[in-house]
């Protein structure tokens, strides 16, 4: 059977806490009460191409302990196949610590755990990353077996450097990516540029990368798609967020669901901002993923 969409990636059980703002260095604030959401940007995207209706597979690794029991049981419940979920005995499951604050932004510090152990060796002879249409992967997992999902690929490859890669981004990697999908800081760092600040900033430094189509996202202004030669910018719904937490595992979701069905590139950006942007109209991460129906819904407002 086909395979719309596999993601390989992190898995991580968000601690969440809602703040007025977030504290500075030093600063100790009082928040709400503590929310425990299944999170972590793999599987965040997974679930999202599930919820989206396409066929979705998660590739990576958990703990042998309640929090990785309760992120697989997620997983399964959206209906996500996790063949290929791993389980490591040494370490935990991934935790993410998050604050929200009153505007909807957030700050997370993620403890990688379980997931900095998904080695080359566990992605390279998976049978969906040469059958999926689309295989998407983000950098909350080791770069070299980003490298090596890459090189597995026999379909489309879609790269979210998220968060920005600490280390240098092997070349090789760049040259098999067939659509990267940064936001601004990401983009900066893969470029090797000053702040990017605006659309022209961002559509040179895309420019500069040898990868065959760049989508920059731009939070509230949008998406801007630099393939062929060929520049465009999608702008985004007008929405006044809730929280801004996995807003851009939706995106990156719904536009490798809309590229798994032949969609174009500009079609499946249209799709990915206003799926995003529903996303940030509700709190949590996995908790706020929309099916096509919420979209329209919280995108009309009822
Ligand atoms: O993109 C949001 C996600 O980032 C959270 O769910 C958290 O787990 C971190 O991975």
């Amino acid at each position: 059977m086909s395979l719309d969409v596999a993601v390989v990636g992190s898995c991580n059980l968000d601690l969440v806490v809602t703040v007025d703002a977030i504290p500075l260095v030093g600063q100790t604030v009082l928040g709400g009460d503590l929310a425990q959401i299944p999170g972590g940007k793999g599987a965040n995207q997974a679930v999202a191409t599930s919820r989206l209706g396409y066929s979705a597979a998660f590739i990576g690794r958990i703990g042998d302990d309640d929090n990785g029991k309760f992120l697989k049981q997620c997983l399964q419940e959206d209906d996500v196949d996790t063949s290929f979920l791993f389980e490591t005995d040494d370490v935990p499951s991934g935790i993410a610590l998050i604050a929200v604050q009153a505007d909807g932004d957030n700050s997370i510090v993620v403890s990688p755990g379980a997931n900095a152990r998904l080695t080359p060796d566990d992605v390279e002879n998976i049978s969906f990353l040469d059958t999926a249409t689309v295989v998407l992967t983000q950098s909350e997992i080791p770069i070299e077996t980003v490298v090596a999902t890459g090189r597995s690929t026999s379909g489309i490859f879609v790269w979210n450097p998220a968060p920005a890669p600490e280390e240098i981004v092997p070349l090789e990697l760049l040259d098999v990516v067939d659509v990267l999908v940064p936001n601004q800081t990401e983009l900066s760092l893969l470029a090797g540029t000053g702040p990017i600040d605006s659309v022209d900033k961002a559509i040179s430094a895309a420019q500069t990368l040898p990868c065959a189509s760049v989508v920059v996202t731009l939070g509230a202004n949008g998406a801007v798609v630099i393939a062929n030669n060929d520049v465009m910018h999608v702008p985004a719904p007008v929405v006044t967020p809730v929280d801004t937490t996995g807003a851009g595992d939706a995106f990156c979701a719904a536009l490798a669901g809309g590229l798994s069905q032949g969609k174009d590139l500009i079609a499946s950006v249209e799709e990915a901002v206003r799926v995003g942007a529903a996303t940030t109209l509700v709190a949590g991460a996995q908790s706020s993923l929309p099916t096509p129906q919420q979209v329209t819904e919280r995108l009309e407002g009822r």
